[in-house]
């Protein structure tokens, strides 16, 4: 903390640090505080890469919650994958029906390679595929066991877009 209040002045090639503690000598003053420039520059080299990392850390700008919120969503995202699609789309397959897997190329095919439909075809299923949304209807479209609430299943249509733009990494191996 002390480095905080250290004024650097130089003149062609002497640099002296002064305190603003007033009780220091000022003999000693100059005894221990005449730099030659050079070496104040790499005074200032060693210091400015913490005190700028301090800085960095500590800064919301260079942070935005959104990057934290992403890391956790994939990860979200993941687990509710891993509990309610593995079943049938495991590693982004499709058991069921081998055309319409959750790789681009069938979803693009297929219409379905937003995340606004990958959403909605999760929502209110499609042909074999149960519906899971709350709201889902008709019955006989949706899934049996428990359905996903709304923010789920958008985490889902963000994580399944995701996969599928990445050609389906293992989820094991990038996430955790
Ligand atoms: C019981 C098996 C089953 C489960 C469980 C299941 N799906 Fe499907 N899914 C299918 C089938 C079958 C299709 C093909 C539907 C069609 O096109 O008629 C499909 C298609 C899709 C598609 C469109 C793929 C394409 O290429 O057009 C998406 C997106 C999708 N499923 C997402 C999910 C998500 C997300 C979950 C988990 C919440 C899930 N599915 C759970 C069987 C399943």
């Amino acid at each position: 903390m002390q480095l905080l209040y250290l004024r650097p002045s130089c003149n062609t090639n002497i640099c002296s640090f002064s305190t603003q503690s007033k009780n220091v000598s000022s003999r000693r003053q100059n005894q221990v505080a005449q730099i030659p420039k050079e070496q104040q520059l790499n005074f200032l080299k060693t210091v400015a890469p913490p005190l700028m990392a301090a800085i960095l850390a500590f800064s919301p700008l260079l942070h935005p919650p959104v990057s934290l919120g992403q890391t956790i969503d994939i990860q979200k995202g993941a687990n509710l994958f891993r509990q309610a699609c593995i079943g049938c789309h495991d590693s982004g397959g499709n058991i069921i029906q081998p055309g319409a897997t959750l790789f681009l190329k069938d979803l693009q095919r297929n219409g379905n390679d937003t995340e606004e439909e990958i959403y909605r075809v999760t929502y209110f299923g499609k042909g074999r595929m149960p519906g899971f949304g709350q709201n889902c209807t008709p019955r006989g479209q949706c899934t049996f066991g428990p359905r996903l609430q709304e923010e789920d299943i958008k985490l889902l249509a963000a994580f399944v877009k995701l996969q599928a733009d990445q050609g389906w990494p293992n989820v094991e191996n990038s996430g955790d």
